[in-house]
């Protein structure tokens, strides 16, 4: 009865969530390394934010707003990308999404279709994985090479291109190995997209967050390679719940104006995001406050023990992470014998210690043995945690 479309679909994030209720349920603590939602933790949406969502629903903004997003949301989103990444947009060039979720759906909507493939850095975010599949496509992983602190394989990726590549994803910061692609890694993928005249889909949610590395935007770095951007108020407005985001399309040259009328009548027929977070988010570019840096700071602190930890643990190799809330390091399996792979591991950690992390293999198959691990929590809890670890390791 239920299609195999659905049938196919997981989410390793979500889905070691459910075995942690299970360990709730039967009395156990257990301590959360698997969410990327930094309002499950000590950090909070700021009120002026949280007032402005009030005040709108409050006058009254409670209808269908318009499905490519609220007009002056739309503004506020080009002088913010124009004064962050030097970019020329105009409000037509915007669509408001609920969240980049949802923008990672309507791409992979236009873009997907009788095994078509995208290329998408391996390992990287399950959703691009899932959609991908979902709208009948193949998602191809080029190389983040782990030797080379994550940096992206451009010969990999060169390799895989073929007749039925329709787009290169990347993300960077990435999640789940917290790598900031270079300017340079950055050009060469943009000038291999204009080789072969693929567009570029640019997941820039955690552009904000970085730590020592500086960020390069791709589309402030292509003369004509159209580039989807796509960001949202999650991670640095810490606003994860109210779901709202946004795409960009900077394409000089209109080489994609089909796919962006096609992906407008997909916004139309879910008729709009949520409205009275637009006013919030209006709210948010406008001033846009303190909260980002001095979450960018505490993460730095917690970031640099959750390195140091993993680092001391014989059979662990770890990578620091540039950017994102995450950590991605490999366990050597011949070592720990005792388990078979990083998803016996993770789900053995869990039902034992009560600690949650996600197996690494859900973010494809260069996740292989490794285990993502958030430094989201506070110093006092990743102490914890660690302890616990390198004790079950041992
Ligand atoms: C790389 C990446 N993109 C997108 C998202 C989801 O963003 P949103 O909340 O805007 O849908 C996440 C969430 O963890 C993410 O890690």
């Amino acid at each position: 009865m239920v299609s195999q479309r659905l049938k196919g679909l997981e989410y390793a994030i979500r889905d070691i969530a459910v075995i942690a209720n299970e360990v709730i349920s039967s009395g156990k603590k257990v301590y959360h390394l698997n969410i990327g939602d930094p309002v499950k933790y000590d950090f909070k949406t700021p009120a002026y934010i949280c007032n402005a969502m009030a005040r709108a629903a409050l006058e009254g903004q409670n209808f269908y707003v318009d499905s490519l997003g609220v007009p002056e949301l739309r503004e506020e989103i080009c002088k913010f990308e124009s004064n962050k990444n030097s970019i020329d947009l105009t409000t037509e060039d915007i669509l408001v999404t609920s969240g980049v979720t949802e923008g990672i759906f309507f791409i992979l909507s236009g873009l997907m279709e009788n095994n078509n493939e995208i290329l998408i850095p391996g390992p990287s975010y399950p959703v691009y994985i899932n959609y991908a599949k979902f709208f009948d496509g193949i998602p191809v992983e080029y190389e983040l090479d782990e030797e080379n602190d994550w940096a992206p394989n451009i010969d990999d990726l060169r390799k895989k291109i073929n007749e039925k590549t329709k787009a290169i994803l990347l993300g960077s910061p990435n999640n789940p190995t917290g790598v900031v692609f270079s300017k340079k890694e950055v050009k060469e993928i943009i000038d291999i997209a204009g080789e072969h005249d693929l567009p570029i889909i640019s997941d820039e949610i955690y552009d904000q967050i970085i730590f020592e590395k500086e960020y390069t935007c791709p589309a402030s770095n292509s003369t004509d390679v159209p580039i989807i951007g796509m960001n949202g108020f999650s991670k640095a407005h810490l606003a994860t719940g109210w779901r709202l985001g946004y795409l960009y399309y900077y394409d000089p040259e209109n080489k994609i104006t089909e796919l962006k009328e096609s992906i407008a009548k997909m916004a139309r027929a879910r008729l709009c995001a949520n409205s009275i977070a637009q006013y919030a988010a209006i709210e948010a570019l406008k001033n846009p406050g303190t909260h980002t840096d001095d979450m960018v700071h505490k993460l730095k602190q917690r970031r640099d023990y959750s390195f140091k930890r993993l680092r001391q643990i014989e059979g662990v190799r770890v990578n620091n992470a540039d950017g994102a809330f995450y950590i991605f390091p490999k366990i050597d399996f011949n070592e720990f014998s005792k388990w078979k792979n990083d998803k016996e591991f993770v789900v053995d950690l869990l039902k034992n210690t009560g600690v949650c992390t996600v197996y690494g293999s859900g973010f494809g198959n260069y996740g292989k043995d490794h285990v993502r691990l958030t430094f989201l929590p506070d110093m006092e809890t990743l102490e914890i945690v660690y302890n616990i670890i390198e004790d079950y390791l041992k």
